[in-house]
């Protein structure tokens, strides 16, 4: 098979010029809701997958194709990802899934984020003078949280599948054991994190050559130990993972490093079935991710505030909407500095921080004409930054489920740290925890006694996987990595569709923008015009240009079309419909 890389400026888009990929695609055509937009989506109307990678949305198609949900398919994808993606996709992280069933008329979440290690203590990630190290919290064997995928992940297939994990796992470990060939980004990554990785023998051994040289572009990339693992899993079930030689594998590692994770964590490590947050915004149901995750907490709360503002006629990415944006994006993120946490730890103001009313209050004050000094603003009351790495994918069936997962080891390849013997990548989740109160964690996002280190706890997460319904019907599918970015990422494809009308492609492909409170600084994609970008510093924003935020894999359906758009800010993404 042969592969061309064009790059467009700014942006490098990978394209199949050949080969069974481009039998996947389905050609774009003109709809209503495309017509005079800018960009096709990829269109289908018995199925859609969108991830960002195409040989895991080529087995989530396979499975659709085959007659499986939207649930097999995602399983699939997920374990797909684990071996083509390992900076993201994973075994040895965790997040959260959506499902939601037209037929049954529910939105259900899986919430299979890691948990803190029994022996975890509040101030474990503190020095000798009291300051938190980041080297210990990001890079070491006490970074990692107790991975919550694998049984997530199973979870899914036995509640809501109709293949068994066996099937689901077929793909995987294919692809790890006969391997794939290595893409510019894959080869690009693993470059970057040079460094992080060689640091550990058993991550050199895995991610470079015996030489200690690069995979480059057109190399085939084999797993074994990988592949070896998954296969005990497909053998022996999840057991395998939480209790078994996989098991065993990864506490040897923990003991022989200083690491806290004991057999009685794998082995008492278990997913939650929760109750999507859910909210609405110009007639539209938004179902998002609850805590742990502050996702859909302030993905509605932000949406509630910007409902009261004429946004669709101020335009798309004016300075206006782009200015009120901004404004109550940060007084979203105040309030997660404050309130959000794990609630099987602590008591979520949920209803306040989703209501109308409280929206209402924060909007009064905002000035419409004038930033307000992050400063000034303080979390409400409402009771009466690194090249990192997540994934996102979307997938509709047939029957009416759509999945909406994102999944992590947080940074992009984790702790950096492969478990020996077991071919796959340790977490860096503990890194979410507020490790001393005010003290910004790698995304500059500041936590408090609401996310201190407790044992057994889930550590605050941005990921924000999100279903939006229209009349009981499943409408948009989205979600993406981007650490604190993700809540806003997610934000602007809802607002892109709703309030701007675009199609899907465009909706995802639009320049973004960016506040989280602290740092008190706007910063915003290439793409706005220059003045823009003057009006808003005019009105005293301290707008920054940075680099590319998030990777919305995204679904909509309209009139019994699905159409997906794959973010072309990553090379090997795809959307694929049947
Ligand atoms: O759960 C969280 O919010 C973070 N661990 C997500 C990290 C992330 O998205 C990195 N990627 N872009």
């Amino acid at each position: 098979m042969k592969i061309k890389y064009l790059r467009l400026p700014g942006m490098k888009i990978g394209v199949m010029v050949a080969g069974a990929l481009l039998l996947l695609s389905q050609p774009a055509f003109s709809s209503a809701i495309i017509e005079g937009q800018r960009m096709n989506p990829v269109q289908g109307r018995e199925g859609m997958a969108v991830t960002s990678h195409f040989l895991a949305t080529q087995s989530a198609r396979e499975v659709l194709k085959n007659g499986g949900n939207a649930i097999d398919a995602a399983v699939t994808a997920a374990f797909s990802l684990a071996v083509t993606q390992p900076r993201s996709g994973n075994i040895g992280g965790g997040g959260f899934m959506l499902i939601s069933s037209e037929q049954k008329d529910e939105v259900v979440a899986i919430d299979y984020r890691e948990k803190a290690p029994g022996k975890a203590t509040v101030d474990m990630f503190l020095d000798k003078d009291g300051n938190a190290d980041s080297q210990v919290s990001r890079y070491s064997h006490l970074a990692a949280g107790v991975p919550g995928t694998v049984a997530g992940l199973a979870m899914a297939l036995q509640q809501y599948g109709t293949i068994s994990l066996k099937e689901a796992l077929v793909p995987a470990i294919k692809l790890a054991d006969e391997g794939f060939i290595v893409t510019p980004r894959f080869s690009d990554g693993l470059k970057a994190k040079e460094e992080m990785l060689k640091k550990w023998d058993s991550s050199k051994r895995i991610f470079y050559k015996a030489d200690g040289s690069y995979y480059e572009p057109g190399d085939l990339f084999i797993q074994n130990d990988l592949a070896a693992t998954l296969k005990r899993i497909s053998e022996n079930g999840i057991k395998e993972f939480y209790e078994g030689q996989t098991a065993e594998l990864l506490v040897a590692e923990m003991a022989k490093h200083g690491g806290l994770i004991s057999m009685d964590d794998m082995k008492n490590y278990s997913p939650g079935l929760r109750t999507p947050v859910h909210g609405n915004y110009r007639g539209y149901d938004i179902y998002s991710m609850s805590p742990p995750s502050s996702g859909g907490v302030h993905v509605v709360q932000i949406l509630n505030i910007l409902e009261g503002y004429p946004i669709s006629e101020y335009g798309h990415n004016s300075a206006q909407t782009i200015h009120l944006m901004a404004e109550a994006m940060k007084r979203a993120y105040a309030d997660r500095s404050m309130y959000l946490g794990d609630e099987d730890f602590v008591k979520v103001p949920l209803k306040g921080l989703t209501s109308k009313k409280y929206a209402a209050a924060l909007r009064e004050g905002i000035d419409t004409k004038k930033a307000t000094p992050s400063e000034t603003i303080a979390p409400g009351k409402p009771l009466p930054f690194e090249s990192n790495e997540t994934t996102h994918f979307s997938i509709v069936d047939k029957y009416g489920n759509a999945v909406s997962n994102t999944y992590t080891i947080n940074f992009s390849y984790g702790s950096g740290i492969v478990v020996e013997g077991a071919g796959f990548l340790l977490n860096n989740e503990m890194d979410d925890f507020s490790s001393k109160p005010g003290v910004p964690n790698a995304y500059g996002l500041i936590g408090g006694e609401a996310n201190k280190i407790e044992p057994n706890k889930r550590m605050l997460s941005s990921m924000s996987p999100t279903i939006v319904k229209q009349d009981g019907k499943n409408f948009l599918v989205t979600g993406s990595p981007g650490g604190s970015r993700i809540i806003t990422t997610t934000l602007q494809v809802i607002m892109n569709v709703i309030d701007h009308g675009l199609n899907i492609q465009s909706a995802v492909a639009a320049p973004r923008i960016h506040h989280q409170w602290l740092p008190d600084q706007l910063r915003v994609e290439e793409g706005l015009s220059p003045d823009t970008v003057k009006r808003l510093q005019d009105i005293g924003h301290d707008v920054k240009q940075k680099s590319a935020m998030g990777a919305i894999q995204s679904i909509m359906i309209k009139d019994g079309a699905m159409y997906g758009g794959a973010d072309p800010r990553r090379s090997t993404g795809l959307a694929a419909g049947l």
